[in-house]
């Protein structure tokens, strides 16, 4: 196995492969990093001249791009050429649910994976070191083992898991940065120099103690238990919210109390409409269903309330806004300040405001919808996803704004559904002004100014904060 990485090739040009490898190249000049993928489209925007068309927006990313497009960083759909190329292919394809048969809704989909393993096989002519990027089950990299190793040409593969942790929004801060890097592999040999060969390329710049290395499993585990723990943060503080709202307790001061403790921490106790995105529901879903199939049922059904919690937040947020209006919303426009499932970042998988716009909509309320990142097309296609009415009804009952102004005036209410910095900083007066009264605004991010926005006269409701 070559121990020494002059090519790197990354199956997959998504919202990890994409800036992972932007930044693997930015600080390793000497190893040519290409990063393929089969929709051409998405290839074509990581090729756009003008990098604000890059396919995804995160802080930092057109800069490092910049830096090395085209020295060494190439995007490209030729995957068969950059498979061969390389001695280090890391897979960072998407790993999203089951939607059919067995494990549906709950089990990891490995299709696009044991697709690149396939790939891998079928093209190799010299050893390689194939990196799991993506999340995956424990054991997969067993499964991988199993497709190369019966390739019957002599080929050698070395398998590692090298989980990414990167956080959207703050992308290119938690690659620069990260709080660790984690390398699981073989425990032979060359398993050992396999592992070196990462350590290697991230020691350009994660200094050596932020570089982990265990076996393939505790790696791959790590990734799933690492967002479990952190999204049961987030339910947790959630669960506390409703409390909050129903003891006159305040959620934020719950958080900061407890958050002192250094035992518990600050950071990740954010009250909010629900977490989204597209990984911690699915990877809390892939945990259960692990855990399941090993007959784990009190350790499967512990994970599974997490996400219980969080759809009861995002279901009782919708509901909350029924009820203050009057018990109805139908026919009132509802402006949605925010529709990603974060700030920061144009993704909406996952998102919370998409549920809630769907709760809304069944009671045929008319949304307004206004995100300073997302395309129109996206929350369209966000909603028509779910099934639960015509595109034709969507499109009627749904309007998208590019202005925060045009969504709200002439609403009943106004929800935020994001923590977008811009939304601190509106003209509320105006917003005001131009509102039906009584004008209620539904803060599901805790971000307003309470005592400014009832002192214009909204109604004005923040999760987590009772009266
Ligand atoms: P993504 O959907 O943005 O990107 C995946 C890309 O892989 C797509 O562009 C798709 O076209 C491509 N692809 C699929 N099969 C392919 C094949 N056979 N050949 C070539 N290209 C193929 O997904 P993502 O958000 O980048 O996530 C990728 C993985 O990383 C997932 O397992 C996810 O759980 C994990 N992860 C994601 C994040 C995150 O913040 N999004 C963070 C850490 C880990
Ligand atoms: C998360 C993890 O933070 C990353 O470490 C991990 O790599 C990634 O999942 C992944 O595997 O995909 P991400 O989903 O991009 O990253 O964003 P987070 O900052 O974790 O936020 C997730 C959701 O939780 C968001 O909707 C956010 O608004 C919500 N959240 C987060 C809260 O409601 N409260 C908080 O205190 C923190």
């Amino acid at each position: 196995i070559l121990t020494q990485i002059k090519h790197i090739c990354c199956i997959g040009a998504g919202y990890v492969g994409g800036p992972t490898m932007a930044v693997i190249a930015q600080k390793c000049p000497n190893v040519k990093v290409t990063v393929v993928d089969l929709n051409a489209k998405r290839i074509a925007a990581w090729n756009h001249e003008d990098l604000t068309q890059l396919p995804i927006y995160e802080p930092g990313l057109a800069e490092v791009v910049k830096e090395a497009r085209g020295r060494n960083l190439f995007f490209s759909t030729e995957i068969e050429k950059a498979i061969d190329e390389a001695q280090m292919i890391f897979i960072s394809v998407n790993t999203p649910t089951k939607t059919y048969g067995a494990g549906k809704g709950m089990a990891a989909d490995l299709k696009y994976i044991e697709l690149c393993a396939r790939q891998i096989a079928k093209i190799s002519q010299d050893d390689k070191i194939v990196v799991e990027k993506s999340t995956l089950p424990v054991r997969t990299a067993q499964a991988i083992k199993n497709i190369l190793d019966h390739t019957g040409n002599g080929v050698k593969f070395q398998i590692l898991s090298n989980p990414e942790f990167l956080a959207e929004g703050t992308a290119i801060e938690d690659l620069h940065s990260p709080d660790r890097v984690l390398i699981g592999g073989d425990t032979t040999i060359e398993g050992h120099k396999a592992i070196q060969a990462l350590v290697d390329i991230y020691a350009h710049w994660v200094p050596k103690d932020r570089i982990l290395t265990t076996n393939v499993w505790s790696s791959e585990l790590s990734k799933l238990t690492a967002n479990a723990f952190l999204a049961q943060r987030v339910s947790s503080i959630n669960a506390m919210s409703e409390l909050c709202e129903k003891t006159g307790a305040d959620v934020n001061e719950v958080a900061r109390a407890i958050g002192m403790d250094s035992r518990i921490g600050p950071k990740f106790l954010k009250a909010s409409v629900g977490f989204g995105g597209s990984c911690f529901q699915k990877d809390i879903l892939n945990l259960v269903y692990i855990a399941k199939s090993y007959g784990l049922h009190e350790v499967a059904n512990y994970w599974e309330q997490v996400v219980i919690m969080n759809d009861h937040q995002k279901r009782r947020f919708a509901y909350n806004i029924v009820k203050t209006l009057y018990n109805t919303v139908s026919g009132k426009k509802i402006a949605f300040l925010g529709w990603a499932f974060k700030k920061d970042t144009n993704d909406t998988r996952e998102s919370a405001a998409i549920y809630v716009a769907d709760d809304l909509l069944n009671e045929q309320a008319l949304l307004a919808v206004y995100d300073p990142k997302v395309s129109d097309e996206q929350i369209y296609s966000d909603l028509d996803y779910l099934n639960s009415r015509s595109s034709e009804d969507n499109a009627t009952s749904v309007t998208i704004y590019n202005s925060p102004y045009d969504a709200c005036k002439g609403a009943h209410a106004i929800a935020v559904l994001t923590e977008w910095d811009e939304f601190k900083e509106y003209d509320w007066l105006k917003l005001y002004n131009d509102m039906q009264k009584p004008a209620f605004v539904f803060d599901g991010r805790g971000i307003l100014d309470k005592e400014l926005l009832e002192s214009i006269g909204f109604v004005y409701y923040k999760i987590g904060e009772g009266s």
